[in-house]
């Protein structure tokens, strides 16, 4: 009368961003996205889950702390998943019924301002897909419910999420643009930028940036549908040249409107901006374009670069920040997996 499954999703970090929602409550994106899913055994979330016929409350633990289970984002992915395992007959009636306890944490430091939604909402969707028996189905559109970038952590390698244009939803999922395997030299490196300062967190930053920023309109129109397509064959070619701009560019125009939203979301800091500068100098002075760098809704750096030449970068970093904050993430080769 006790069923248990224990799952771990990876992080991905955006190379074309995902800033803006079309419906609020199913998380529409009003742009389609790119990522890169990075390496499970670097930086995931671990989830357990038990359902048991004797269990009398729903319970979700998060990092060590109880967490409200009537939590809408959560009850959307849960309500989704035994939705769709009752349509499909999935797994006995009884066991949807039981209650369930699920803990889930994070293998890095939350404070590292990582995008810990993405991995965390991919985790537990996927954990309970695995429960209720609903594998090889579609889940990202559930994960998008948790958090929109978590349904990206769905798929390993190179992920799209598509838009999608229907009001429920249904065709706003992700999917595998290419595997790890086709580009395995691809590297990641993060370099965790201090920040004391209180930010504004990418639900109500989006929201603030559609109603205020003229910016935004722009973008989602004559920017992005370009930049997917050149990405999609910078990757297809292991053009990382192309990749860099691309992902570069991209991110200075997401910082961009978050400026041009009013108030404005700052998220670099002087640091960050310190090292935009660094990293251009660094590639001129090399005559090609060696490492690339994107930021998320914080002021930490993630940065692209082949293997070839992580230590020549390492040397570099290690030179303008000599305190040792970065936090390697192998390759890029992680997806959902089963953990026990
Ligand atoms: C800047 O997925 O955290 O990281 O859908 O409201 O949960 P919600 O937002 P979230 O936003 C991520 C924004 C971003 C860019 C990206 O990952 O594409």
């Amino acid at each position: 009368t006790q069923l248990s499954v224990t799952c771990i999703a990876p992080v991905n970090i955006a190379v074309i961003k995902y800033w803006g929602k079309r419906n609020e409550s199913l998380i529409l994106p009003i742009n389609d996205s790119l990522s890169v899913t990075l390496s499970t055994a670097d930086l995931c979330s671990k989830t357990k889950i038990i359902a048991d016929a004797k269990f009398t409350d729903n319970v979700m633990i998060l990092n060590g702390k109880e967490e409200n289970f009537e939590n809408e984002r959560i009850q959307r992915c849960v309500k989704e998943i035994k939705a769709r395992a009752a349509e499909l007959g999935s797994c006995p009636k009884e066991l949807l019924e039981w209650k369930i306890h699920i803990e889930s944490e994070n293998n890095f430091p939350t404070a590292a301002g990582l995008a810990s939604s993405a991995s965390g909402y991919a985790c537990l969707v996927y954990s309970l897909a695995q429960l209720y028996d609903l594998k090889k189905q579609e889940i990202s559109d559930i994960a998008r419910m948790g958090s929109g970038s978590a349904c990206r952590s769905i798929y390993g390698g190179f992920v799209q999420w598509q838009k999608g244009i229907q009001l429920d939803g249904k065709d706003s999922i992700a999917f595998q643009v290419a595997p790890a395997s086709h580009w395995p030299d691809l590297h990641v490196l993060i370099l965790v930028v201090n920040d004391s300062k209180k930010k504004i967190g990418s639900t109500s930053g989006m929201a603030r940036s559609v109603v205020t920023s003229e910016l935004i309109k722009y973008r989602v129109e004559k920017c992005v549908p370009q930049r997917i397509h050149s990405m999609t064959q910078a990757i297809k070619d292991r053009d990382f040249s192309k990749f860099a701009e691309v992902t570069m560019k991209d991110s200075n125009q997401f910082h961009a409107i978050c400026l041009d939203t009013f108030p404005p979301c700052v998220y670099m800091n002087d640091v960050s901006h310190e090292i935009v500068n660094y990293i251009h100098e660094f590639n001129r002075t090399e005559g090609e374009t060696k490492v690339a760098y994107t930021f998320d809704a914080g002021p930490n750096a993630c940065l692209y670069l082949l293997e070839k030449n992580v230590k020549r970068v390492l040397s570099f970093v290690n030179h303008i920040f000599p305190n040792d904050n970065q936090k390697s993430a192998e390759y890029v080769r992680g997806i959902p997996v089963e953990y026990e």
